[in-house]
């Protein structure tokens, strides 16, 4: 029997109507456009409506994910969603995307690993389809963060936003996901976390920023070794999308050309466990991905947790 692979189909995402610039922050708390724009990179992000739930942005990701695709929705068998901001605390947001896709087979269930779910997200479908229990899976990052923020806290509330990207991973005969690799630890919990009551994030900015440069640095350069790979061989690296200083440092740790780094944070800020699959529904659409090309995933999120991917498109 020949090798299974598991192997992206099809992409989709989704952003909220709504645009918060930097220069409507500037209303809103004490800061300015070029702070924000210096510090971090984003120039913008998209807000979810009061209406509008994580399972409703996976919902429109994931009906483009598989138009894109050729498989159709029947022929689903897992669905995993990587979110911090389910629509409910139970059922998860997985199981309420498969009804609103009326699916009713198969399983679905939510994974939080914060700004690095898409990642675990990742690791977990494509174990199910090389084990051959599962054929094709949704995986999807979502995210309604900015219903998590402080909108007095100048510290947290200009960096991140709301949206949602899925993609089909499918079983297939030809190299797709070539490795993962995924980390935690539960001593830095209170570095970056959500406070109960109200929940609002609180951050130790500069502690996150460090660490996670450190961590997502190491954890390529580790990637590319353990594929016996170098880095002219990688196209594109993805990385999460929360600052454009800790992009550029990662690239640079890697000797990676900028122009190799897919960027979407001026966009889009900060979207937690969709920026990655947000981020490369955006460089699928803009035509740059080829088939085959070789693309990384570095992601770190709250935990702290750590994430990546090495995949042939
Ligand atoms: N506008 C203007 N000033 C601000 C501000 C804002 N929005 N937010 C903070 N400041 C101020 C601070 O109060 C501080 O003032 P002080 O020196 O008078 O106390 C000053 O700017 C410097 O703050 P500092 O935290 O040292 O800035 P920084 O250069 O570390 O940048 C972050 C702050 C948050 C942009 C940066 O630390 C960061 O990106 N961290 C990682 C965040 C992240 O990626 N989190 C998610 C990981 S998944």
């Amino acid at each position: 029997m020949s090798k299974i692979y598991s192997k992206i189909n099809g992409t989709g995402s989704y952003l909220p109507d709504k645009i918060l610039t930097n220069y409507d922050l500037e209303k809103l708390v004490d800061t300015t456009h070029e702070w924000i724009y210096e510090r971090t990179g984003i120039v913008q992000r998209h807000i979810a409506s009061d209406n509008e739930s994580s399972v409703d942005m996976a919902y429109s990701s994931s009906l483009e994910a598989l138009k894109k695709s050729n498989i159709s929705v029947d022929q689903i068998d897992m669905i995993v969603v990587a979110t911090t901001t389910p629509e409910r605390k139970f059922p998860s947001s997985a199981v309420l995307l498969q009804n609103k896709l009326k699916i009713e087979k198969g399983f679905a269930f939510d994974v939080n690993a914060a700004c690095t779910g898409f990642v675990y997200a990742i690791d977990i479908a494509d174990k199910y389809i090389k084990s051959g229990l599962v054929k094709n899976a949704l995986v999807v990052g979502t995210e309604k963060i900015t219903s998590l923020l402080d909108w007095k806290d100048r510290n947290t509330c200009v960096l991140f936003g709301d949206g949602a990207g899925t993609v089909v991973l499918s079983a297939s005969d030809q190299a797709g996901i070539l490795s993962n690799t995924i980390g935690s630890n539960g001593s830095y919990k209170d570095l970056l976390t959500v406070n109960t009551d109200p929940e609002y994030i609180e951050m130790k900015g500069n502690d996150v920023f460090k660490i996670a440069v450190n961590t997502m640095g190491k954890l390529a350069v580790s990637t590319l070794k353990e594929n016996n790979m170098n880095i002219d061989q990688v196209d594109w690296l993805i990385p999460h999308q929360a600052n454009s200083r800790i992009i550029n440092a990662i690239a640079k740790k890697i000797s990676l050309p900028n122009d190799k780094v897919i960027m979407t944070v001026d966009k889009h800020g900060n979207t937690s466990a969709a920026s990655i699959p947000l981020a490369l529904d955006d460089a699928n659409k803009r035509g740059v991905l080829r088939s085959n090309h070789i693309i990384m995933f570095e992601a770190f999120g709250a935990g702290f947790t750590w994430g990546s991917t090495l995949l042939k498109f």
